[in-house]
């Protein structure tokens, strides 16, 4: 089987930034005109065909990416659904450190090539990948269904009327959609493309056969074996400890080829490695996003656990605390039957926030 995106480094992936941008026009943007509740839409009839143009229209799309939108019916709200999914999965993972994925920001550092760049590409092509895998074999899109691989078990899945997920479409698709611009020797570009890559792997590697048995109770006569992907939280902390250790890179002449390559650092006095396709990689140290500025909100107002995290967080400003009552649930009781009561207990809590 071929295996991911083989792209080589003049013709690559570089218009993810548009839909990065797009996740702030997402939030910010809203004009009152889009549709928001993407369940209600209607299916099928006259109307469906032109919502669908109107919602890629609504998208912060290229011209070959708007092309490739309109003539999938479906495929605007799964591009929707995916940005959204980056960013809460984004918002979720950094929950607890200063730089929040704040949507406030987001543009400048998308123009740097920091840490927090790198993550932001690489959560966003992994929430497209996935969020498209899923929409195949939920019957979301027109154009691609179950998994089809050819080999025999999934034959076997088939007439079983199982639908693995299609990670096979996705990636070809995504190729596609994301492709295509030549973009020599700029360092920016390929630390751009090599995390959209990486997080696109790092969906692809999530895959996991589940089977099931069929036949006489328990026997396993016959068995049936899928592919599912992982639940997204799981690639969102994969990428997350790719961020806490992420590669500084730079630009190399490769003597043999004269193409220009990413480096990795050197290390005690060995020549440089190569960062490995799993790694993500950046080429700037990033700012400390204490203070408000072009890049973050800033701490202040931040909350905090005292015991974990204040100091860091509030990068030595200090705390205030403050105490709010809180009520729960308290000596519960099984009543036969079947039901528990409880009675409501009231506690104080202590709630930290980070000074000006
Ligand atoms: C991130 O932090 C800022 C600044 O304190 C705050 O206004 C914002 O609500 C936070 N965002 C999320 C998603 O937690």
């Amino acid at each position: 089987m071929r295996s991911g995106l083989q792209l080589s480094a003049p013709a690559t992936l570089c218009l993810l930034q548009p839909l990065l941008l797009l996740q702030v026009s997402a939030y910010f943007g809203l004009t009152g005109r889009e549709v928001l509740t993407h369940l209600s839409l209607p299916r099928q009839g006259a109307t469906s065909t032109k919502l669908h143009l109107k919602q890629c229209d609504l998208l912060t799309l290229s011209r070959k990416q708007k092309r490739l939108c309109r003539k999938e019916p479906g495929l605007a709200e799964v591009l929707r659904d995916a940005i959204r999914l980056g960013v809460m999965e984004c918002q979720y993972q950094f929950r607890n450190e200063r730089w929040n994925c704040s949507l406030d920001g987001r543009t400048e550092l998308l123009k740097g090539g920091f840490k927090e760049t790198g993550f932001l590409y690489a959560v966003s092509s992994a929430a497209l990948s996935h969020s498209l895998a899923k929409a195949c074999s939920s019957g979301r899109l027109e154009r691609c269904t179950c998994d089809d691989s050819p080999d025999l078990e999934n034959q076997k899945a088939w007439q079983w009327g199982v639908c693995g997920d299609n990670i096979k479409y996705s990636t070809r698709f995504l190729k596609n959609f994301l492709g295509q611009k030549k973009i020599g020797k700029d360092l920016r570009a390929k630390v751009d493309i090599h995390n959209t890559k990486m997080g696109i792997k790092a969906v692809k590697n999530g895959l996991k056969t589940t089977c099931k048995c069929h036949g006489v109770s328990g026997s396993c006569a016959v068995r049936t074996c899928w592919k599912q992907l992982s639940p997204f939280h799981e690639i969102g902390r994969l990428l997350k400890t790719k961020y806490d250790n992420a590669v500084k890179v730079f630009s190399a002449t490769n003597d043999a080829t004269g193409h220009s390559e990413l480096v990795g650092p050197q290390a005690h006095g060995h020549s440089s490695r190569l960062p490995r396709s799993t790694d993500l990689v950046y080429m700037e140290d990033s700012p400390n996003f204490c203070r408000r500025s072009t890049y973050s909100p800033g701490t202040a107002g931040r909350s905090c656990s005292k015991e974990t995290n204040c100091d860091s967080m509030c990068c030595g400003r200090g705390h205030n605390t403050r105490s709010r009552m809180v009520t729960f649930s308290c000596h519960c009781q099984v009543q036969w039957c079947c039901h528990v009561e409880c009675q409501q207990c009231m506690q104080e809590e202590e709630v930290y926030t980070c000074k000006r």
